[in-house]
């Protein structure tokens, strides 16, 4: 009887606990505290130059003796990250520092590197045009945020420069000992540095924002909303009959169609990141539209109600459901915190859990007193006791 319940509790539990797991770690409200520094951090200003992943500089110009300071916070994600400068405004051509934290000692890595082409072979370690300060610079990790802070003398290069450009690496991918990074980046970013004052940064918005923010939302709806209903439906909506069976297949069917259009949205993106990895986001998405094709089929394969097969295909279909609905929301707690839990899509989840969570609520307390209900009838009729749940989705 309680079972499906127990089951959708755990589920809910999983989707609010996510939440709490996917804090975002910096941010400009913040004064920086890193004991690392070997420059003063007090008049540095700030700004989010590239929100996707928390990308944020704070950097101060000392004119008396003509020298910048930077330092760069990004989300950790067990990656290197850098900020070039570019004299023309594109990667070619500029010299960028590559940060990380090295999966070895843990210590923080700092190079500069002379980005002559876009290949691996022709980004080269140990050059460039920066003149850094020697010993400031430093990359350190505090509060799952990477820090990398550097001072440089502002001379031809840095004052001729036109953009600033940053990367992200993939998750789980550094460069060798010897500075040679393998592969593309996960994401470039460029913003316009004015260093005349050296003070003001213009933030453009990412393309792919937008993008990510309609996947997000069509895939937030298709599972966590429609699809989770819709297995609520199939739960409480018995008493209504073959009514509950239709607006169950009713639903699925929709968030399957909207599931797919989510998918093929984040095809259509990742087309334009460079590189293809197979990161989990990407893996449980692909699990997630085969088991949900799986359902799908399966209700045009549903044997009859007196078939000896249906207690089986019940009992698959019932599992394959719930393990969808635990996948999903692993998949989108990971969606979020690829998007660096963009605000729109973490209200937006929020938003589609508390609907959820009052459905099944109200669900689940009509449910109960019907169960009561009907013990007290066939209490009082002493007929054999009534039909369980399980029977009723049987004989639909
Ligand atoms: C070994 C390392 C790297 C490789 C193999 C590499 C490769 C590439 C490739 C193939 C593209 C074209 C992407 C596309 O067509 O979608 C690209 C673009 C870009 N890369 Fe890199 N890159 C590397 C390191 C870096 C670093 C360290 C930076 C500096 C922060 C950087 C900044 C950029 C930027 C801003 C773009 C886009 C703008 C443009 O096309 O000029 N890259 N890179
Ligand atoms: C990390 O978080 C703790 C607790 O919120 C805070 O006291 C500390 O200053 C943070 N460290 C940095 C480097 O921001
Ligand atoms: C600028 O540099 C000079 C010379 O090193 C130093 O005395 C001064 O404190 C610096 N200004 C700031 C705001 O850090
Ligand atoms: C910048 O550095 C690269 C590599 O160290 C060098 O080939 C190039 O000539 C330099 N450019 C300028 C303008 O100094
Ligand atoms: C790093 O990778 C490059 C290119 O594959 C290779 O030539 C170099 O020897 C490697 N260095 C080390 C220390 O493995």
């Amino acid at each position: 009887m309680a079972d499906h319940g127990m089951f959708f509790l755990a589920l809910f539990l999983t989707r609010a606990l996510g939440i709490a797991a996917v804090l975002s770690p910096d941010d400009c409200s913040q004064a920086v505290r890193i004991p690392e520094l070997s420059f003063s951090p007090s008049p540095l200003s700030c700004s989010v130059v590239w929100s996707r992943f928390n990308f944020i500089l704070r950097h101060y110009y000392n004119e008396s003796i003509q020298r910048m300071s930077f330092i760069l916070s990004v989300n950790f994600a067990s990656n290197w990250f850098a900020m070039g400068f570019s004299p023309t405004g594109a990667m070619i051509g500029s010299s960028a520092l590559v940060g990380y934290i090295s999966p070895e000692g843990g210590d923080g890595v700092v190079k500069q590197y002379y980005l002559a082409g876009k290949t691996s072979d022709q980004v080269f370690v140990h050059q460039g045009n920066l003149s850094i300060v020697p010993n400031t610079e430093v990359v350190t990790l505090h509060n799952q945020t990477m820090y990398m802070a550097f001072q440089v003398d502002m001379e031809t290069v840095l004052t001729k420069s036109k953009k600033v450009i940053y990367a992200y690496g993939y998750s789980g991918i550094y460069p060798n000992s010897s500075g040679y990074i393998e592969g593309p980046h996960r994401a470039t970013f460029e913003t316009s540095l004015d260093f005349s004052t050296g003070s003001s940064i213009a933030v453009a918005s990412d393309p792919i924002t937008k993008l990510i923010r309609i996947h997000g939302t069509v895939s937030i709806v298709a599972w966590q909303f429609v699809v989770s209903l819709g297995a609520f439906i199939a739960r409480y909506g018995r008493g209504w009959g073959s009514v509950c069976f239709r607006i169950h297949v009713i639903s699925q069917v929709a968030g399957y169609l909207l599931g797919i259009a989510g998918a093929a949205i984040a095809i259509q993106f990742t087309r334009q990141l460079s590189g293809v990895v197979w990161h989990n986001h990407r893996i449980f998405g692909i699990v997630i539209i085969v088991m949900a094709s799986m359902q799908v089929l399966a209700i045009c394969a549903r044997p009859k109600a007196e078939s000896k097969y249906r207690n089986a295909w019940m009992l698959c279909h019932v599992n394959l459901g719930r393990v969808l609905l635990l996948c999903a929301t692993v998949n989108a707690l990971i969606g979020l915190n690829l998007a660096n839990n963009d605000a729109l899509l973490m209200a937006l989840y929020i938003v589609t859990v508390s609907i959820t969570v009052l459905a099944f609520l109200i669900f689940e307390i009509l449910h109960q007193r019907r169960i009561k209900s009907n013990r007290q009838v066939s209490a009082q009729s002493s007929t054999t006791k009534g039909i369980s749940n399980y029977e009723m989705m049987q004989k639909m």
